[in-house]
């Protein structure tokens, strides 16, 4: 582990506390020397928790319960004060565990539930376990599904042969960086014209609720991951259970399970819990790139979930508010962990990420706040959702930093430009259009009218993922032909094939020669929408 090494000095104290297979903490259920019976966490689901694997040993330093509000719990030492971020364990088998937050005066510390807190009283004991959260990393977690304290929940058998770490950790120095500027096809076009990925850079896919963010995040793994030779990651942040189930056994039935670990903390856990489970997930990032040298793809759902759990942590810890009610310390919480999705020589990981944006409002402190960190911003659009033009990108809004001549070449970049010209000026007529009509617009502005209704319709594509609700086969597009359809839909090409000929196909290619003519146009110079089958919303 070179690079590791090389990082030893910049990783936080806890990492000398790290412990090798076979050590204490790797898994055993026996009892200690000391008789103590070994500790382990009850699930708080039992049911659902039968593949538990963490096993805290714990340091004979304790302290007892003096104060429980809620999620809030102090903890009186009389001996010595565990630092800042240790976790304390204590209830009922140990099961409840607390991150340490504040130490309040010589004797108390204040901490932070990780786990609901019932049960818990004043003048119970409570364990110090002498190191912070940490969390399996190693071969064994590939295929698995872990929560925030590495129990596994898929219902599989508890996890062996792994090493525990802790899951704070310095980001990687500036000299151990790296930048390439690689291109990473997504399949789809609307992304691979417009707003190309980077390999090793950071994605987010911003939106509302329901416009179709974990849609096109999952196709982007459906896509992606098997095409990649690194691992993923998939990070589920405060969002509903049951897309972790689903994502599960899709990525089951298309194969790519072996190469791919789940971290969840979804919205039914505690804010402790969804707070540090995208620390869980980085940690088991930088081991493949740092141990093992592998690229790794780190999907996070939803980064939005992560501020909101730490505003709701300081709000907790009786923290005045700042902006919009947003914790004081959002920035550098934020930065902490997005600065830890970094490039180096031996690895990369790229990374994508949705944000919701909470009622649609893009000026939201957190929504700027992960625009910052980010290479692309891809938009979902909820007026395009609303239209049935699936993904929901609005070309106008999103942006790469891969977008210039010399990284995608002349030709690709004069071609986006041209379609953003003619998407830009389509919008501006729109107003003329809704008042007076499409039949005042002059020769040359109603051409340009047609060719963007048509790349607007080009540039949907049937998902892989919905083809259970929409019915239409899912299509993976690449680049030149996704270049080579926008290119000839503006030389007027297309210009006598009704506009729906052009809806949720694939290459340009499919244009459906039998499709009906277009309806007539409303008013507002928008033909009926072509409604998508959805099954649910
Ligand atoms: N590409 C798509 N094709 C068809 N329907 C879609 C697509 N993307 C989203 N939808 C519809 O929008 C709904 C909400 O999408 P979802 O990704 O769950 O939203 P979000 O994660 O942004 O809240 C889906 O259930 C589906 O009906
Ligand atoms: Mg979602």
């Amino acid at each position: 582990m070179d690079v590791g090494d090389g990082r030893e000095g910049r990783r936080l104290e806890w990492q000398e506390t790290q412990v090798a297979d076979g050590g204490p903490e790797s898994g055993r259920l026996e009892p200690e020397p000391g008789g103590r019976p070994c500790i382990r966490r009850p699930g708080i689901e039992p049911s659902f928790r039968a593949g538990r694997t963490d096993v805290t040993s714990g340091t004979d330093n304790a302290g007892v319960v003096s104060a429980v509000r809620g999620s809030v719990v102090d903890v009186r030492f009389e001996g010595r004060l565990p630092p800042v971020l240790s976790l304390l364990r204590m209830g009922k088998d140990n099961g409840i565990a607390i991150e340490v937050l504040t130490q309040t005066d010589p004797h108390h510390v204040r901490g932070i539930a990780l786990t609901p807190t019932q049960g818990l009283a004043r003048g119970m004991p409570v364990l110090d376990t002498g190191g912070p959260l940490k969390t399996p990393v190693g071969h064994a977690v590939l295929s698995r599904m872990l929560d925030v304290f590495g129990n596994t929940i898929d219902r599989g058998p508890a996890l062996a042969d792994v090493q525990w770490r802790s899951v704070h950790h310095a980001p990687p120095p500036l000299e151990k960086r790296s930048t390439k500027s690689e291109i990473f096809e997504t399949g789809i076009k609307v992304v691979d014209v417009l707003v190309p990925l980077e390999r090793g850079g950071k994605a987010g896919l911003f939106g509302g609720a329901g416009v179709g963010k974990t849609v096109l995040l999952t196709e982007m793994i459906h896509n992606m991951v098997g095409h990649q030779e690194g691992v993923s990651i998939f990070c589920g942040i405060g969002e509903r259970c049951r897309e972790g189930e689903e994502l599960h056994s899709e990525m089951r039935e298309a194969g790519v399970l072996p190469h791919m670990a789940m971290v969840f903390g979804q919205m039914n856990e505690p804010p402790g819990s969804r707070f540090r489970v995208g620390h869980a997930a980085l940690t088991l990032a930088e081991y493949f790139r740092d141990d093992e040298h592998r690229d790794v793809l780190l999907l996070i759902d939803n980064i939005f979930r992560f501020i909101q759990a730490g505003s709701e942590v300081s709000g907790l810890m009786g923290q005045m508010p700042s902006r919009m009610g947003y914790q004081p310390t959002m920035g550098t919480e934020l930065s902490g962990l997005e600065e830890r999705i970094a490039n180096t020589d031996t690895g990369a990981i790229t990374s994508i990420q949705a944000v919701y944006v909470p009622a649609d409002d893009f000026t939201d402190p957190a929504a700027v706040h992960a625009f910052s960190h980010l290479s692309a911003s891809i938009v979902l659009s909820r007026k395009r959702a609303g239209e049935g033009l699936f993904p929901a990108i609005d070309p106008l809004q999103s942006s790469s930093r891969m977008a210039t001549a010399g990284i995608v070449g002349k030709k690709h970049y004069d071609l986006a430009q041209e379609i953003r010209k003619t998407l830009a000026q389509y919008a501006d007529l729109k107003d003329i259009i809704a008042m007076l009509g499409l039949e005042q617009l002059s020769e040359d502005d109603r051409k340009v009218v047609a060719r963007a209704r048509r790349l607007e319709r080009f540039l949907t594509q049937p998902f892989f993922t919905t083809e259970q609700f929409t019915g239409l086969a899912g299509k993976l597009v690449g680049l030149k032909d996704s270049l080579d359809g926008c290119e000839r839909i503006l030389r007027d090409e297309f210009k006598d094939l009704p506009e729906s000929a052009l809806y949720m196909i694939g290459t340009i290619g499919e244009a459906k020669k039998d499709a009906k003519p277009d309806p007539p146009t409303k008013p507002d110079g928008n033909p009926a929408p072509p409604a998508p089958k959805a099954g649910h919303a």
